[in-house]
């Protein structure tokens, strides 16, 4: 049986932070079963959202296809081939970020059909998983009603993908390598540091584990 090939998307601008971390992660545990990587880092890329030309709606053009050639072209073409794709974001202003969002759009919509009976014409099962990080604690994305907020993304991938993504949220993660040099007094730096010496170990253990899951499956 030849290698599966797995692809994770950063939609963080940090190449090295907290989102591409635990994407390097999964994307080890996916190596350690044979499996074939790549990473893609948006914030590397030139590429806008969605302009709602509808060229992927019409009848008389092929469907699944953003018709916006840019940076994010082949990507998006990538994801047709792969076995498996892990998606990952920080979060900004209670959101994914904007980068992450514009990717969202230009792979979703185009392959999302107002239709009936095709919801969308994404062309098989996908497995995926969806990496979440953030500084706000557990109780924080409680109080704030974050799952709700955020269904959407879920939903969104479950339709096209046909099957739910492994999620994992990240919390209350270390933002800065010194935070003695940054204006952050709503920070306790020895709360932080101890979430990155207890919590984190095991958010990058889960994600390792997910990206192994991801791997071996048989969808
Ligand atoms: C522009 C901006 C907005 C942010 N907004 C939020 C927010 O609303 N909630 C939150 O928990 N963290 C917020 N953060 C913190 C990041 O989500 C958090 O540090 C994340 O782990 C960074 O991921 P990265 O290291 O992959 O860039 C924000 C950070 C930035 C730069």
């Amino acid at each position: 049986m030849s290698a599966k090939r797995v692809l994770a998307i950063n939609g963080s601008p940090r190449r090295s932070g907290n989102t591409a971390t635990l994407l390097e992660e999964a994307l080890k545990g996916a190596r350690d079963c044979g499996a074939e990587t790549e990473l893609v880092h948006l914030y590397r890329l030139r590429y806008r959202g969605c302009i709602s030309c509808f060229s992927c709606k019409r009848k008389d053009r092929e469907h699944g296809i953003c018709a916006m050639k840019d940076d994010l072209s082949p990507v998006l073409e990538r994801i047709r081939e792969v076995d498996a794709l892990l998606l990952g974001s920080p979060i900004y202003f209670m959101n994914v970020s904007s980068g992450f969002l514009a990717f969202f759009e230009r792979l979703f919509f185009s392959n999302y059909l107002y239709s009936r009976e095709i919801p969308t014409v994404f062309p098989k099962v996908m497995p995926s998983a969806l990496f979440l990080t953030m500084n706000m604690t557990e109780a924080h994305v409680e109080q704030f009603r974050m799952r709700e907020r955020l269904d959407m993304l879920e939903m969104t991938i479950t339709q096209h993908f046909r099957m739910k993504p492994r999620q994992l949220w990240a919390y209350d993660t270390y933002q800065f390598d010194d935070y003695s040099r940054y204006e952050s007094s709503i920070f306790e730096e020895s709360a932080k540091m101890a979430s990155r010496t207890n919590k984190w170990p095991l958010d990058c253990q889960e994600a390792y584990r997910i990206g192994r899951e991801l791997a071996s499956s048989h969808e």
